[in-house]
């Protein structure tokens, strides 16, 4: 390996450049690999799912290796990888991964390490009661949800992902734990319209969202920011440049025109926009990544706006399970949530789910008219009469 341990801790800041140690890149993961999947590389010949959490694949060559898979918090202390290291340590070799979703998986070459490894996993709790290490997230159910800083670290938030996500886990917890749905639901959140992550191709995703324009610092913006950039930000050219009464550079907002996406906040620390009563969640649904059956999919605006209720997110919660719900009562096997709404249509899903529908639903940015019905097949309902009101259409 590149990486020189003896260099390490010698920073001199008189010399910044000397020992200097730069583009090594990653380990090679090769050398994370448990024996057995170092053995049995490219040679898996079939998988079966156990029960909810538990994967066996069994190689060409025979070797069977058996998977946990328990939920991850993501945000995480030192002192809980060390627990996590503790438990690969004492079933595993010393081998564990990580998920594309932050689930922690542990191998395992026995049916008896396995029994041994899963009851002291499930006996883990902290103090306050919840489980470490549930397992699950296997098959048709909920697994982990992909999601970002929130309040935690990041400055362009309009809402908090790690306690938003703990109080839908807890609310979703029984299908973690079980495979009883149609297929497997990913939901994601995104504390604003950055998106980092999946929000944009999930099943169900949450996504912080402000409703009220910047706030321009005059004083300021002309010393802190770089004013083409913020102007250039904008997605709807609600911004323009301006000229305060001391003759001082700055930007005007036609507040008409804003639609609080809050890019040029990211772009300048001089035009605020995080609110309290403003900011919130809206919730979209029908978004997939994989191609099976169906072409993967953009997830759609369901839920315009509900209020950031601090710490449980009561209103959230309620809103994704009244969906999956909906779904998994009256999807077909195979379905994925997208799937089941493309197929009903989506004036039924409204119906199903029992969500209102308003303006606010209805693309009015640029190729919007794509998504507008050119055609009379649609199924009378409460929903699609309501597009009709909320567009000044027949009552
Ligand atoms: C596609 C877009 C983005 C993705 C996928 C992404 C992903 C990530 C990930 C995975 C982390 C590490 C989180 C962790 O340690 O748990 C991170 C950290 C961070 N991201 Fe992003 N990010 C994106 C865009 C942005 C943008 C636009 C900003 C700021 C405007 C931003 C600001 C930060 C900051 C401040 C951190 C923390 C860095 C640290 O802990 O040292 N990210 N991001
Ligand atoms: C004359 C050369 C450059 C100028 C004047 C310039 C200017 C800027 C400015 C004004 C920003 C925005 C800062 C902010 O958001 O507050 C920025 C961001 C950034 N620039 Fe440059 N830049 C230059 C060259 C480069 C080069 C060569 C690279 C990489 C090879 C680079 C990478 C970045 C990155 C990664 C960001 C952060 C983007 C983000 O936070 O989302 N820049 N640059
Ligand atoms: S989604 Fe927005 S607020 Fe959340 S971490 Fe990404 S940039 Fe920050
Ligand atoms: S918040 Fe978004 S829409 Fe509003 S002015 Fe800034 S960039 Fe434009």
């Amino acid at each position: 390996m590149g990486l020189s341990l003896g260099k390490n801790g010698q920073y001199n800041p008189d010399k910044p450049t000397e020992d200097r140690i730069t583009d090594i890149g990653p380990r090679h993961f090769w050398q994370y690999f448990p024996p057995a999947i170092q053995k049995n590389y490219g040679k898996w010949d079939h998988h079966e799912i156990l029960e909810p959490g538990i994967l066996v694949h069994v190689s060409e060559t025979g070797d069977k290796v058996f998977t946990v898979r328990c939920g991850g918090c993501r945000f995480m202390t030192v002192e809980n990888v060390r627990e996590i290291c503790d438990i690969a340590d004492k079933y595993c070799n010393g081998f564990v991964r990580f998920t594309t979703r932050n689930n922690i998986e542990f191998i395992v070459d026995s049916p008896e390490k396995l029994e041994a490894l899963k009851n002291d996993l499930l006996s883990r709790k902290h103090v306050s009661g919840s489980y470490k290490f549930p397992i699950g997230g296997t098959g048709a159910g909920v697994t982990n949800i992909v999601h970002t800083q929130g309040y935690i670290h990041c400055h362009t938030p309009a809402t908090d992902a790690s306690s938003m996500v703990k109080s839908v886990m807890d609310s979703l917890f029984d299908y973690f734990t079980g495979m009883t749905l149609p297929a497997q639901v990913r939901v994601s959140m995104a504390c604003c319209l950055n998106m980092c992550g999946a929000v944009h191709c999930s099943d169900i995703a949450l996504l912080g969202y402000h409703r009220k324009p910047p706030v321009i610092d005059h004083e300021y913006i002309d010393a802190l920011c770089e004013l083409p950039l913020v102007i250039a930000a904008c997605p709807v050219g609600a911004i323009s440049p301006a000229k305060t009464e001391s003759g001082k550079k700055t930007v005007k907002i036609k507040e008409e025109r804003c639609m609080f996406c809050g890019n040029c906040y990211t772009m300048c620390q001089a035009v605020p926009l995080s609110d309290k009563l403003g900011d919130g969640v809206t919730i979209l649904a029908g978004g997939k990544l994989s191609n099976r059956i169906s072409e993967p999919k953009f997830s759609k605006v369901v839920v315009p706006w509900l209020p950031n209720n601090f710490p449980r997110f009561p209103e959230v919660v309620e809103h994704v399970k009244k969906i999956i719900e909906a779904y998994a009562a009256n999807a077909n096997k195979y379905e994925r949530i997208g799937d089941w709404a493309e197929r009903i249509g989506w004036e039924k899903f409204f119906e199903k789910c029992g969500l209102p529908f308003t303006e606010h639903l209805i693309d009015d940015y640029r190729l919007a008219y794509d998504t507008f019905r050119t055609s009379t097949q649609f199924k009378y309902t409460e929903a699609a009469w309501a597009v009709s009101k909320s567009v000044g259409g027949i009552d």
